[in-house]
């Protein structure tokens, strides 16, 4: 058997042969003769003459070698109390019948979709609805508000949106038809349909003729086959935060994307065809996209989609509940939720209660692992507990511990070594490689493997900015870290202003242009100050306008600019705090100090920046943090 350096090194000798190799492993109506077109870079093109479909992939070829009764889906919703079960051949002709409906709207080959839903199997339906076509997918998370909704509308300009007449969140139902109308009112692009499924804990108003009732259309669809699309034909456009309010159109091809999705099954999560994998996350962020929905199903696994949290629905045992019921061989979620069961029972009594003998890795990302989280998850679970590296550009993991291949020596804070695909090195500022041990810019050595981004959409301009124009011949993750002397990297910190709540990433940038939409707030920052949960929360920090008058109080301004922000972004983005200063710190060419201010809020040691324009202004902040709560220390 081989161990991971050497598969490491058969990919480093001949990158191009290993995933040509690899490419074997999928389906095609038109094999690739060819890896990689590399004639305009950097937009690299993977499998260039190949004909492919993610649908057929992961659904219809399984139905084909006599999988058609075996397990697609199991639905567990703790929200509305059902489990359900999909076989490979009743997914298969829910989704030509809903491709259908796609077709009757006037969906062809190329056209956007935008999928706003809650985590109901139709979701995946209408993911791979889309993908059968060829009509291109952007699922929207639902914990964003209509701003954002709208933002995305006016970008990708989607002829149908798919939602739901409600989320259900704990204590409450969310009506996502009001946000989506709403969204609509909003953007300047309008779409010409909206495909509603009705829940039936809320009823959706509908807006006739533009919006069209799930059932009634599937009532009256046409089955459709898998259209033959190129590999590089756009599958899907998923939306992540950048430094502004705009956030990335993430751009993902086909053929590229079923490759890397397959061969990370095996290699990285150690699954089978037929085994139960569970990705405790939501299909509207990445992990949702790669692993809920095409990852294990492209490989013959049994994906499980779960409607609830990890605690009070209606306990901490739930997933351990999951686990056992369904035999779960790989559970993959976000430190965040592990920290939250760990909160209410750090004794894990409720583990002890059922019989979780079938979990052999829990799989961490999204956020750093932290060693605490990681030692009680490994001394209750009795598992292994493997953090892996990643982010919605790259869509499967960089760096990982491939249980698959070999299981590498753990490392608390470490998410283990590079993946086949990415040759990952520390640069300083200067663009030079740095030694092991020393803190610098994560960058992945140019062409990043397949299924990572090809570009943003309507950005190619600002694809490059972002992220190859800084480190010549690199992708430049955003992320800090080091390796150390036995190649481990450890990842430390964002190198811009995203920041990581509860797994989900938000800009600071677009929180500071909401909050200074209100009329009171001359100007603000937001920083990522320390959570015990959640990791970081957004904390704002903001002046006033002087003509404010004086019978309106701070804390109404305070509490209006919180359900600004609410109302704007969405409850995801957890903004509750923020205080009122009279100025903020800048350098003197007037740029907004935020490291030093989030240094002083997390009450870890700073220095006193030398490019400061008034030393004085910290000394104010400082009281200010502290009369909410937050730490000092003295420079
Ligand atoms: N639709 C509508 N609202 C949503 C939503 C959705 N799909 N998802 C979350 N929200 C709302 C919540 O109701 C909550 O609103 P509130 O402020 O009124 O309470 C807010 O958004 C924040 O939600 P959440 O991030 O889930 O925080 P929480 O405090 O309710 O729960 C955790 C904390 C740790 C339990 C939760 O974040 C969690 O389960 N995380 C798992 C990690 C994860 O999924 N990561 C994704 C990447 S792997
Ligand atoms: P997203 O694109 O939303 O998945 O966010 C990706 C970002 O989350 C990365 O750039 C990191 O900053 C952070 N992240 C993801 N996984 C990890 C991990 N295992 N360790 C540390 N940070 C992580």
């Amino acid at each position: 058997m081989k161990k991971y350096r050497d598969i490491y090194q058969d990919w480093q000798s001949n990158p191009y042969k290993f995933w040509l190799e690899q490419s074997e492993n999928i389906d095609w109506f038109t094999k690739p003769t060819k890896a990689i077109d590399d004639s305009n870079k950097p937009f690299y093109k993977w499998f260039p003459d190949g004909v492919v479909n993610n649908c057929y992939n992961a659904v219809d070829r399984h139905v084909l070698s006599g999988r058609g009764d075996d397990i697609a889906i199991i639905y567990d919703s703790v929200m509305c109390d059902i489990k359900q079960k999909i076989t490979f051949k009743e997914l298969q002709d829910l989704i030509a019948k809903f491709a259908g409906c796609l077709k009757n709207m006037g969906i062809n080959k190329g056209d956007r979709v935008i999928i706003y839903m809650p985590m109901i199997p139709e979701a995946i339906i209408a993911i791979l609805g889309c993908a059968r076509i060829g009509a291109i997918h952007s699922v929207v998370f639902g914990g964003f508000a209509s701003r954002e909704l709208a933002i995305r509308i006016d970008d990708c300009t989607p002829k149908v949106i798919i939602s739901a007449s409600c989320g259900l969140e704990p204590g409450k139902v969310v009506a996502y038809k009001p946000l989506l109308d709403k969204a609509i009112e909003m953007s300047q692009y309008k779409p010409d349909h909206c495909l509603i499924y009705q829940r039936l804990q809320e009823k959706a108003d509908m807006i006739t003729p533009r919006d069209i009732d799930w059932h009634e259309a599937m009532a009256n669809a046409t089955p459709q086959d898998c259209e033959a699309l190129a590999a590089n034909d756009i599958l899907y456009i998923l939306y992540t935060s950048g430094t502004t309010g705009q956030p990335k159109g993430v751009m993902r091809d086909n053929g590229g994307h079923a490759v890397a999705m397959h061969w990370t099954m095996k290699n990285i999560y150690n699954v089978n065809p037929g085994d139960v994998y569970w990705a405790a996350s939501d299909v509207g962020w990445i992990v949702g996209h790669s692993y809920i929905v095409y990852a294990p199903l492209i490989y013959g696994a049994t994906t499980l989609l779960y409607e609830g949290k990890p605690v009070g629905t209606p306990d901490a045992g739930v997933f351990w509940r999951i686990i056992d019921e369904y035999n779960v061989k790989i559970l993959f979620t976000a430190p965040t939720a592990l920290r939250a069961i760990k909160r209410v029972d750090s004794d894990g009594e409720f583990i002890k209660q059922y019989d979780i003998s079938s979990l052999q890795a829990l799989f961490l990302a999204g956020e750093r692992a932290d060693p605490e989280t990681v030692k009680w998850s490994q001394q209750h679970l009795k598992c292994d507990v493997i953090d892996h590296w990643w982010q919605t550009e790259t869509s499967w993991a960089i760096v990982s511990n491939p249980l698959g291949i070999e299981k590498l020596p753990l490392k608390l804070g470490s998410p283990a070594m590079p993946m086949p695909g990415y040759d990952v090195k520390i640069l300083n500022d200067n663009g030079d490689v740095l030694p092991p041990n020393e803190l610098g810019s994560v960058v992945v050595k140019l062409p990043l493997p397949p299924s990572t981004l090809v570009s943003l959409w309507n950005g190619d301009d600002r694809f490059q900015k972002s992220y190859l124009q800084r480190f010549q011949g690199y992708y430049d993750s955003g992320d800090a870290g080091y390796i150390d002397d036995d190649g481990y990297l450890y990842i430390m910190s964002r190198t811009d202003d995203v920041i990581n709540i509860a797994g989900h990433r938000l800009s600071t940038g677009a929180l500071e242009e909401v909050i200074v939409m209100h009329p009171h707030v001359a100007e603000c920052a937001v920083i990522g100050v320390k959570d015990d949960l959640k990791g970081q929360v957004p904390l704002g920090l903001l002046c006033l306008n002087s003509n404010i008058k004086s019978d309106i109080s701070h804390d109404d301004i305070i509490n209006d600019v919180i359900q600004l922000v609410r109302d704007s972004i969405g409850p995801v983005a957890a903004f509750k705090h923020a205080v009122i200063v009279d100025r903020l710190p800048k350098t003197r060419s007037g740029k907004i100090l935020r490291g030093t201010m989030l240094k002083i809020a997390n009450a870890v040691s700073w220095d006193m920046p030398a490019t400061i324009d008034d030393p004085e202004i910290l000394n104010e902040i400082t009281v200010a943090l502290q009369s909410i709560g937050y730490g000092i220390s003295t420079p």
